[in-house]
């Protein structure tokens, strides 16, 4: 018998989980089994089944995404993308990726996102690199923020439990809007992700949460004690909504004792830390790599939601198809045409250019996108390229 494809019932649910931890080297507990179930739809998942075992998973997250400008839009993240060891490269997820993109065709979200295990898998199935990703390593000893900076060392304090909870969820609804990229969180996802945080995790300690009126921080600690103490604090997340959070923050974080090192793998790729600090060298970035990958199911209706830099009409060529985006710096359309197109690329740059986060000209440099003439590549760098550099700050 052949593998079947089909939607997931509960009944599949503790199969389901097994089977995705075997493609990720996981073995879950019953208690993880238990307590992932809130985090999914199950009709927006898809398995495949040889000889009623599970061999293949995948599905999607809904969400809104921002995209440049400030507008959001309905994405679907995809995620558990796994084929167990015994039935690799038989063609199992290119069909499970198939269905997951009609599913998501079929509801009307424009945008398809993922975060990849590995660079070489998705480019195939229409997706791009969106953001860049950065590890950053600062040296808390001797990091030294300006003395003439403006810190208000009243605005930080130290929140726990349903306070924490509520005080992220009420801040990211802000925080999510004004950078392309990021996206909504909803009450069972904020649930979930706060029992997490409370537990220690992989040797390090339980989440600490600092709360900011306009923004928060959260992280752990690694414990590490030479003859002096070496702790690292491990920046899970840092989302300030205003420069004066942003700077706030940094203070408080920057002075909790007994830390070496202050370690993120969650800044986006402009963040200004390095330029509010006497000396920049403290601040090392150790691993910048694809961030989010976006995958443009409808150009016309994702294109037509975002703005622009520049009031200005390019008819934009992927795959053979001609789609005129125009922007008169208010409104914004993208619809199908015939016209002679400026730019010509292929379907997995049209993520990069959605998100604005790699130049035009860059792509062109890199054998990704033709344009007519040297002028209308300025045109284009100047119209793709708007607001913060495109980041998602949430793993999915
Ligand atoms: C990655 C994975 C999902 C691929 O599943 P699969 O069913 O073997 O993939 P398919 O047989 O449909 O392969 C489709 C194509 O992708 C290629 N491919 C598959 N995995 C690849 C990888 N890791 N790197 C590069 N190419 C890959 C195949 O060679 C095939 O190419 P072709 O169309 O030119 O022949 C599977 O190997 C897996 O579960 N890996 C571990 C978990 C993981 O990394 N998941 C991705 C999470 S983001």
């Amino acid at each position: 018998m052949g593998i079947e494809y089909r939607i997931p019932t509960d009944a599949d649910w503790p199969a389901m989980v097994r089977a995705d931890g075997r493609a990720f080297g996981e073995v879950p507990t019953e208690a993880q089994i238990a307590e992932r179930r809130s985090t999914v739809d199950l009709d927006r998942f898809r398995i495949a089944v040889d000889d009623s075992q599970i061999v293949g998973v995948a599905g999607s997250f809904a969400f809104d995404v921002t995209l440049p400008g400030g507008a959001t839009a309905p994405a679907a993240g995809v995620t558990w993308v796994g084929v167990t060891a015994t039935h690799r490269r038989r063609g199992i997820v290119t069909e499970l990726m198939r269905l997951v993109h009609q599913d998501a065709d079929d509801r009307g979200e424009p945008i398809a996102m993922l975060f990849a295990s590995e660079g070489g898998i998705y480019e195939r199935f229409g997706y791009g690199i969106a953001s860049t990703m950065r590890f950053v390593e600062i040296d808390r000893t001797t990091a030294r923020l300006r003395p003439d900076l403006p810190v208000d060392r009243d605005a930080v304090r130290y929140v726990e439990g349903d306070d924490a909870r509520d005080h992220l969820a009420a801040v990211w609804e802000g925080h999510r809007r004004t950078r392309a990229g990021e996206i909504s969180r909803d009450p069972a996802w904020h649930d979930f992700v706060h029992e997490l945080r409370e537990r220690a995790a992989d040797g390090s300690s339980a989440t600490f949460h600092l709360a900011h009126r306009d923004g928060y921080a959260a992280y752990r600690i690694r414990s590490k004690w030479t003859g002096r103490p070496m702790n690292t604090l491990e920046l899970v997340e840092f989302v300030p909504v205003t420069a004066q959070a942003h700077l706030d923050l940094w203070h408080t974080i920057l002075g909790v004792d007994l830390v070496a090192t202050v370690a993120s793998r969650n800044l986006p790729p402009d963040e200004a830390l390095p330029m509010l600090l006497t000396d920049v060298r403290p601040f090392a970035t150790t691993v910048a790599k694809d961030g989010f990958w976006a995958n443009v199911l409808d150009p016309g209706v994702a294109f037509g939601a975002r703005t622009y830099g520049t009031a200005d009409r390019l008819v934009v060529e992927v795959d053979g198809v001609r789609w005129a985006v125009e922007s008169d710096g208010d409104e914004s359309s993208c619809r199908r045409v015939r016209t002679r197109p400026d730019l010509v690329t292929d379907g997995s740059s049209m993520g990069a250019l959605l998100f604005g986060g790699v130049r035009p000209s860059t792509l062109e440099h890199g054998r990704r996108l033709t344009a007519r003439t040297d002028d209308v590549l300025r045109r284009a760098d100047a119209m793709f390229v708007v607001g913060p550099a495109p980041h998602c700050s949430t793993w999915f």
